[in-house]
């Protein structure tokens, strides 16, 4: 059984991917293993989200990029990063949802919706935990402190975004360190531990870690966009509620720059409270879309994708090299 691609809205990253489809579901049964619990509410937080689908980005930059390095994919330690990495960020996604206070994520109620809170908070706790158990097995104390130190920048990074939240200020200054940390920084690690796994030469590790993170900005970028233009019954996830919660995301930010006349100081008195009403939302995007500021973002995301691709460069190992160059093209135009 192919179990990673039980969420229907993943097949950009099937075919992109598609030589690494079997070290992907030696993952996914490692994950089913790894998250069982003696406490029934651990593994339900996790088991709910596990089998809600989820694209399994993670995973597959780590075992394309230790492919690209010229390791085996279906070794057990570089399966057991990939699903540590995935357990990661299942984890990141729960606290996220905590604090974003959303309601679907998946295709399906959140934890937070479905358990509240407290329970929620622990079992995010659980999964991080359980992902560097794995860790440590695998022995590599390299793959461990880059994993570590970038656990303590997303977690960094979401404490910045908590702070900025509602202060169109604090976005503009901080919008690319906030991203940088939260999101980039992983999909860089993750390509990273790939290399290290792999014993890939230190020009290659750092050619696979410069990909990640360019491939982790362009990613978020369009997240935000399909956060204000994208379809729930495609995202699987609440949409519209950067807005709400007083995050103001790159189209916001360079709406602010390119919107004139009265939209202009419309756009000013929607932002200045910090939280807008969903229809204030509908008018900021109104106001993005007409200023050209949402094709705008989409060029910037399609620059990094740029980046991302020119990292590769010459590096050997067709097959994963090419995978994840094509992985990274589909990214600015994905629609979940
Ligand atoms: C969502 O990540 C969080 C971000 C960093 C944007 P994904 O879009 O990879 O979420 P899943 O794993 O497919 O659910
Ligand atoms: C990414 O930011 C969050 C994490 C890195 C966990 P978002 O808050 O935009 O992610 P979504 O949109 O909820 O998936
Ligand atoms: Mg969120
Ligand atoms: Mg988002």
């Amino acid at each position: 059984m192919c179990a990673y691609v039980l969420n229907p809205h993943t097949e950009w990253l099937r075919s992109d991917a598609a030589c690494v489809a079997q070290p992907l579901d030696m993952v996914e049964a490692r994950l089913a293993e790894v998250v069982a619990s003696e406490v029934n509410a651990a593994s339900d937080v996790a088991f709910h989200l596990l089998e809600a689908g989820g694209k399994r980005v993670r995973p597959a930059l780590v075992l394309l990029s230790a492919g690209a390095g010229g390791g085996n994919v279906c070794d057990p330690k570089v399966i057991d990063l990939a699903a540590a990495a995935e357990l990661v960020h299942m984890g990141s996604l729960v606290h996220d949802d905590v604090v974003d206070e959303t309601r679907e994520r998946r295709g399906v109620p959140t934890a937070s919706g479905k358990w509240g809170n407290k329970i929620s908070v622990l079992g995010g706790d659980f999964l991080v935990a359980k992902a560097f158990l794995l860790l440590a097995a695998i022995g590599k104390p390299e793959v461990i402190e880059v994993l570590s130190s970038t656990a303590v920048r997303m977690t960094e990074s979401e404490v910045l975004q908590a702070e900025c939240e509602g202060d169109v200020h604090g976005w503009r200054a901080n919008y690319w360190q906030i991203i940088k940390g939260k999101t980039a920084a992983f999909t860089a690690a993750c390509c990273e531990c790939g290399a290290i796994l792999a014993e890939a030469r230190p020009e290659t590790r750092a050619r696979l870690a410069a990909f990640g993170e360019d491939f982790g900005l362009a990613f978020q970028i369009s997240d935000d966009l399909l956060d204000i233009l994208g379809d729930s019954a495609e995202t699987g996830k609440d949409v519209g509620t950067d807005l709400t919660q007083g995050k103001f995301t790159l189209p916001v930010l360079l709406a602010l720059q390119h919107a004139a006349g009265p939209d202009q100081a419309r756009l000013q008195s929607l932002l200045e409270p910090g939280f807008l009403s969903a229809d204030q939302a509908r008018e900021v995007l109104r106001i993005a879309v007409e200023c050209g500021v949402t094709g705008m973002a989409r060029e910037i995301a399609l620059d990094y994708v740029e980046n991302a691709r020119a990292s590769l460069g010459c590096l050997p190992y067709g097959i994963y090299t090419n995978a994840l160059g094509t992985l990274a093209a589909s990214v600015a135009d994905r629609n979940a």
